[in-house]
């Protein structure tokens, strides 16, 4: 068994970050979501992968490496456009040879991971086994209608009207049987070759493609709100290590994870947080689900339910909360008078200001 993760793709509802960095390196309690995924992968006895790479495919391989550090074999194949998911199966045929492969999509995060799925999978002799779960809201996925008797009857991708409300999860196993399916379906709407359009390929052309409910947590990490709701499960499970320097007028409250070359000095933490190797955190507030990434500086300021990347400095401000800040990022409060608000922003940014 083999593994496809894909890692191309536009990102768009997470611009601008998205314009510098591929979305699947965005950091979940410090580390970048699709590193939870290579884990779950190894832990299902995978070894090798193929990685799906559009125009982030520099930064996703100077990250990733060669897999050694996770115990894998990966292989880049650079994808020329974001032209659908069917598209990654299509391209990567000659990785894939003749074996069944877990697609992964990159940016999906899965609490519990794979191996009791990919075990089923094996045991089952289906041709295809999608996962499917319960969501508030539908419209952003794929949707499947299941039958009485669970069987799959339609597959759609992001309805207006959708038939249920059971999204189809990121995470896909296939027989070489999809290899037809990707060759005989057109583009969507959307102009994209759609891999829910091939599994109802498979199951139109009959075979077997098995559904399974899961109940423990995903999430589509594709929206900044997502992005924060992840981070905030995985806090929720951090134990506290302190590798870096608190000082005595520092007060913590709640499990912190300190990284090595970290400086907390005159500062109150209520976990559970992150905060990155050699940053700074000097007379400030972190409240709880707060990550700061490596090397930054927040110096009398409030930050709370939030992620900060590497190479940050929030200083002078207070309280910013439920926010995604890239890298090497200044936020600092401009002169007092005229009491202006002065902006340096990318195109596509999202700001909210109080007046
Ligand atoms: O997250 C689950 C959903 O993922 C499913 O419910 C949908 O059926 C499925 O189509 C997909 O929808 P998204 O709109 O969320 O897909 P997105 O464009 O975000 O792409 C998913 C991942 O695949 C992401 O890591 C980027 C990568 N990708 C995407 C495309 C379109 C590629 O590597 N190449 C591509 O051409």
């Amino acid at each position: 068994m083999k593994a496809l993760v894909l890692a191309g793709g536009r990102g768009t509802r997470l611009r601008p970050l998205t314009n510098t960095s591929a979305k699947q390196l965005f950091p979940v309690a410090n580390k970048p979501v699709l590193f939870y995924g290579l884990e779950a992968i190894r832990d299902a006895g995978i070894t090798e992968v193929g990685i799906i790479v559009g125009d982030t495919g520099a930064e996703v391989r100077r990250v990733v490496g060669d897999g050694a550090e996770f115990g894998l074999r990966i292989t880049y194949i650079q994808q020329e456009a974001p032209l659908g998911l069917a598209h990654c199966v299509l391209i990567a045929r000659d990785f894939l040879g003749d074996d069944d492969f877990v697609m992964y999509l990159g940016d999906n995060f899965l609490i519990g991971g794979i191996q009791e799925l990919v075990a089923a999978f094996e045991q089952g002799h289906y041709d295809a086994q999608i996962l499917l779960t319960p969501v508030d809201d539908p419209r952003s996925y794929g949707v499947a209608q299941l039958g009485r008797s669970g069987e799959i009857v339609g597959l759609e991708e992001k309805p207006e009207v959708p038939e249920s409300d059971l999204a189809i999860v990121g995470v896909y196993m296939f027989t070489p049987a999809v290899h037809d399916a990707v060759r005989a379906i057109s583009p969507s709407a959307r102009g994209e070759l759609e891999i829910t359009d091939a599994v109802q390929w498979l199951i139109d052309s009959g075979h077997h493609v098995h559904s399974h409910l899961i109940t423990g947590y995903w999430k589509d990490t594709g929206r900044v709100e997502d992005m924060l709701e992840c981070n905030r499960i995985v806090l929720e499970s951090i134990e506290t290590q302190v590798h870096g320097t608190v000082d005595d007028r520092t007060q913590i409250t709640g499990r912190v994870v300190i990284e090595a070359g970290a400086v907390v000095e005159a500062s109150v933490l209520r976990g559970p947080i992150v905060v990155g190797a050699d940053t700074k955190i000097v007379g400030s507030y972190l409240g709880p689900f707060t990550s700061i990434g490596g090397g930054c500086t927040v110096e009398d300021a409030e930050i709370e339910y939030s992620i900060v990347m590497n190479a940050s400095t929030v200083r002078g401000v207070s309280r910013i909360e439920a926010s995604l800040i890239g890298k090497g990022v200044e936020v600092t409060p401009a002169p007092s008078t005229p009491r202006t608000h002065q902006l340096v922003i990318g195109d596509h940014s999202t700001v909210r200001l109080r007046s």
